[in-house]
């Protein structure tokens, strides 16, 4: 009884690759025309059909126009057509830090690690032009690419790109902002956190916050070199 169980084992080990790979091979070998292969079905001796006038890949329909393009109908460019929430910019962030800051680095300043080794140096998105530009600008600019740089639409969905419109909209503000524009307690909270403002401080490491404390905005590069160096 025990032999003849061993038997019966050895056997069904010795078989299953041979069946395993009859499977496989009946996979590889079915019938099928490879791409360009020739047919004698057709008149014109292609296997491939031609694609009927309008047709839209899965996902390719594009339903929205704004949604889709950034543009208006009339041409103009679109302002960013969702609410920003902290959601939203917290998306942004995590995909602008995946497609976009190897080359425009983290801060939007463009010395990002591809830069560095040699690739075509983009604008610094805290110019004013770029600060001017619209929404819907923005949105083009990763959807159809621009002079040197690869479209990010087929890797960046919509929804995306938009996420990231609004996260580069709250760089630029990061990189414009003196202290004096913000509220008296996020103002203290900030000098507690990043020490006293450089510059001339002639009342000692104790600043007050008050009006007669304030000082300008801080110079483009500073803070983004500070962040991008480590
Ligand atoms: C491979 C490097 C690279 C990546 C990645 C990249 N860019 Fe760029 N980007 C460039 C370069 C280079 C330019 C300047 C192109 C030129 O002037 O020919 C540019 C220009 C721009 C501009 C300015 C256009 C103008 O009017 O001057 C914006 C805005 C921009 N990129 C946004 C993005 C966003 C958003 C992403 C991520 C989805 C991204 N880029 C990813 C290289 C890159």
């Amino acid at each position: 009884m025990r032999a003849d169980a061993r038997w019966r084992l050895a056997a069904v080990a010795l078989l299953l690759p041979l069946a395993a790979a009859s499977c496989r091979q009946g996979m590889y070998d079915q019938a099928k025309y490879e791409p360009y292969e020739e047919s004698a079905l057709f008149p014109n001796g292609s296997s491939a059909r031609p694609i009927p006038a309008g047709t839209v890949p899965r996902g390719g329909l594009m339903e929205d126009r704004v949604w889709s393009t950034g543009i208006e109908e009339g041409g103009e460019f679109a302002a960013l057509p969702v609410p920003v929430t902290p959601e939203l910019l917290a998306r942004g962030r995590d995909r602008f830090d995946v497609f976009c800051a190897p080359c425009h680095d983290r801060v939007g300043n463009g010395d990002g690690m591809i830069v560095r080794r040699g690739y075509l140096r983009p604008p610094s998105y805290h110019t004013a032009r770029l600060r001017d530009a619209p929404d819907g600008y923005l949105f083009d600019v990763i959807t159809r690419g621009f002079g040197q740089m690869p479209s990010y639409a087929s890797q960046v969905p919509a929804a995306d790109r938009w996420a990231i419109v609004a996260y580069i909209r709250a760089l630029q503000v990061s990189q414009d902002t003196g202290l004096g524009d913000l509220p008296p307690e996020l103002r203290r909270a900030a000098v507690a956190e990043l020490g006293p403002p450089p510059g001339p401080t002639p009342g000692g490491a104790e600043a007050p916050g008050g009006p007669a404390a304030v000082p300008g905005p801080p110079a483009a590069a500073g803070p983004g070199e500070e962040t991008d160096s480590p």
